[in-house]
């Protein structure tokens, strides 16, 4: 039985309901920038905090200690995913994610092993059981999965890109085989979503972070049908489904119509015209530039208070960064920040 949640905003925004005070939670709340987390990390390499559930649910459970913060992002990586695709996956000393055997060809989509979910991630699950127990209700918790083109690109690339030229490259010159992986991704990553719903996630986010490279008709040929393979099935499930990218402001309108009941939005667009763009019947979560969170307080509190002001009274919103956390940022910034959100909104944000 899972313990009874004592503090249901962020459930209730994503639902667009009345809440006491806007919830806040930042991606990538976990890391670096965080002593404690260096400590462990210090001992473990990543992959080995990821795969050992008491590991995985101590650093979950970091932030939520240290910051106030009103959700946990079960610790992991959208690319453990495709660690058991067999292309060799090692996150090699601070330079990021590095895969052996890229997919550049059709005939490397084919190679691609075919894995049970259950049993290859079901250490994910067992992490996600552990981080219920030990959060007793305190907060809910948030699975996450990559969104399509954001694995792809890291699977082509063999790590990370800024141009995608050969993610690109194959979408626009082998159109069946990059449809061929992103169902074969879009699969994987629904039951993947589900295995973490089952084990007791209150709510899911699919990361797209680098989707905002494409053109929108781009988007909506060759991405958009696997990110809607992906939500469908899990609808049923009744845990709000969140969909992030960045750079999205010509594509939040189209990502919105992937099935998510929530968006996430960076900061290179206005909160109120990105709600408008993705439509009232949804939530929104955003979008403060993560660099505002090392800038001096008065600055980083007049953005936060004008992020509010801006969207204020509207059932719906869920206060985050636009994207993850940077590692240079300062752990106090953080938390002083989550104490404003809560203070500024108390019992404000009332029905509409
Ligand atoms: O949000 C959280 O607190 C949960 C933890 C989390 C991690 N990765 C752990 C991690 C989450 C949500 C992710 C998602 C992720 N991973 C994304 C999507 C979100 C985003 O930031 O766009 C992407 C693109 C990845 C792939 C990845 N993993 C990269 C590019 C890197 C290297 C970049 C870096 O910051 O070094 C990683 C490694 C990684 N995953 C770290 C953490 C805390 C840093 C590593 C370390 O301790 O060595």
């Amino acid at each position: 039985m899972k313990p009874r949640l004592r503090n249901d905003r962020f459930l209730r925004a994503c639902r667009r309901e009345p809440v006491d005070a806007t919830p806040v939670w930042f991606m990538r709340q976990a890391g670096r920038y965080m002593a404690e987390y260096r400590a462990i990390r210090a001992r473990h390499s990543l992959l080995e905090i990821c795969k050992r559930a008491e590991l995985a649910a101590e650093v979950t459970l970091q932030p939520v200690e240290r910051l106030g913060v009103d959700a946990a992002i079960l610790f992991a990586d959208i690319l453990l995913l495709v660690e058991p695709l067999g292309v060799g996956l090692e996150f090699a000393g601070g330079d990021g994610p590095k895969l052996r055997h890229p997919v550049t060809s059709a005939a490397d989509v084919d190679r691609l092993r075919r894995f049970d979910v259950a049993t290859e991630l079901g250490y994910v699950a067992e992490s996600v059981r552990a981080v219920v127990a030990r959060l007793d209700g305190r907060v809910p918790l948030i699975g996450f999965a990559g969104g399509p083109f954001t694995v792809a690109s890291y699977l082509v690339e063999g790590g990370h890109s800024t141009d995608f030229l050969a993610t690109k490259r194959l979408m626009y010159g082998e159109p069946e085989a990059w449809h061929r992986l992103l169902s074969l991704l879009s699969s994987l990553t629904s039951e993947y979503l589900r295995l973490q719903i089952e084990a007791g996630a209150d709510a899911v986010q699919l990361f797209d972070s680098w989707v905002g490279a494409l053109a929108p008709q781009d988007y909506r040929r060759y991405v958009l049908p696997h990110a809607r393979a992906i939500f469908a099935p899990l609808a049923a499930c009744g845990v709000p489904l969140i969909h992030f990218g960045t750079q999205t402001a010509a594509l939040l309108a189209d990502m919105r119509s992937a099935g998510a009941s929530v968006v996430g939005v960076d900061w290179r667009i206005d909160l109120a015209d990105a709600w408008q763009r993705i439509g009232a019947g949804a939530a929104v979560q955003g979008n403060l530039d993560p660099v505002a969170l090392l800038a001096p307080w008065p600055v980083l509190a007049e953005t936060a208070r004008g992020l509010l002001r801006s969207v204020a009274n509207r059932p719906g919103h869920v206060f985050n960064l636009g994207h993850g956390i940077l590692p240079h940022t300062p752990v106090e910034a953080v938390a002083d920040l989550v104490a404003l959100v809560h203070e500024e909104t108390a019992n404000r944000v009332g029905p509409t």
